[in-house]
């Protein structure tokens, strides 16, 4: 099985690739480096050179708050560089695998998000990210559209790495008023890994850690694994502005896709050493 992967030096690329290698697949590794997604003709001829059976597509412009000031950029490469991948994807009968955001929401839910509800994303890499969605499902026969959240790994800046720096803080305040499904990016790999080997039925999923909580409670539970004695106080959205709005309620139905956040938090401490 050959697997393509987009934005393989990526935070979830550098878990992903590995991981695809330990099932036993050829892995061909991409990113801005060697294939830039936003020019369709090196995609076409790329993708029709390696003929790949999958192809994963990770690469994105991930800066929320700077994708408000950039717009343009931040739909070319999440909207247009998708729509590359996805005819490219489907002129080569491969598998497409689309990674997306709980940022297609808007957040005014009260229970759960199913991969079906209605989306209506409130800041520009959300609505860049749905772009990307609708181009894969205009052009792919076959897809799989990946939502997650709230995402940390070893290879990139995270909210968990960001909390163990500022831990020596007199004071640390982190929001309480959003609410969402801290991801760890194996755990991401893992559900990839799930919806391939399982061969799951063509569609979307919520490929989210399962549980919920708010940035404060995420904070909490970090600094109490790591056994840190952190004076961390819960503040509102409004205390902490930020470029790109946020949905208040983020939480996404995983369907048991993935464990409890707080298991692979555990995990990922473990392992970080
Ligand atoms: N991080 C999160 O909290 C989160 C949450 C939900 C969904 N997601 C989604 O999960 C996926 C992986 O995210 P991540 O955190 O691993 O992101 P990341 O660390 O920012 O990795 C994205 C990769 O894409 C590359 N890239 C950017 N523009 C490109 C282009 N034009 N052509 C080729 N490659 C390009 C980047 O290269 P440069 O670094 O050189 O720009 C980077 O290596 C993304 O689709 C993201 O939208 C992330």
């Amino acid at each position: 099985m050959k697997i393509m992967v987009t934005g393989a030096n990526g935070m979830l690329g550098q878990d992903l690739c590995p991981m695809l290698e330990n099932i036993g697949a050829f892995v061909i590794p991409t990113d801005i480096s060697n294939l830039d997604i936003t020019d369709k003709n090196a995609v076409d001829d790329f993708v029709k050179n390696v003929h790949p059976d999958i192809i994963v597509h990770c690469a994105a412009y991930t800066n929320v708050d700077k994708a408000e000031n950039d717009k343009e950029n931040a739909f070319k490469i999440n909207g247009e560089g998708a729509e590359n991948i996805a005819i490219a994807a489907s002129e080569n009968n491969a598998l497409m695998i689309y990674i997306s955001t709980d940022y297609v929401f808007d957040g005014t839910k009260t229970t759960p998000y199913l991969p079906n509800d209605k989306t209506n994303p409130i800041n520009v890499y959300g609505a860049s990210k749905l772009e990307g969605e609708e181009a894969v499902k205009k052009y792919c026969q076959k897809y799989y559209i990946a939502r997650t959240s709230w995402l940390y790994g070893h290879n990139g800046k995270n909210f968990v790495e960001t909390m163990i720096l500022l831990a020596d803080k007199p004071e640390l305040k982190v929001v309480d008023d959003q609410v969402g499904c801290p991801t760890w990016t194996v755990e991401l790999c893992r559900g990839i890994i799930k919806l391939i080997s399982e061969q799951k039925p063509y569609g979307t999923y919520h490929v989210c850690g399962g549980g919920n909580t708010s940035w404060y409670g995420f904070a909490k539970e970090i600094f109490n694994q790591m056994e840190l004695n952190v004076n961390l106080k819960p503040c509102t959205t409004d205390e902490f502005p930020r470029d790109a709005k946020r949905p208040k309620y983020s939480i996404m139905e995983n369907n048991s896709i993935c464990p409890d956040w707080k298991e692979s938090l555990k995990e990922y401490i473990k392992l970080r050493g």
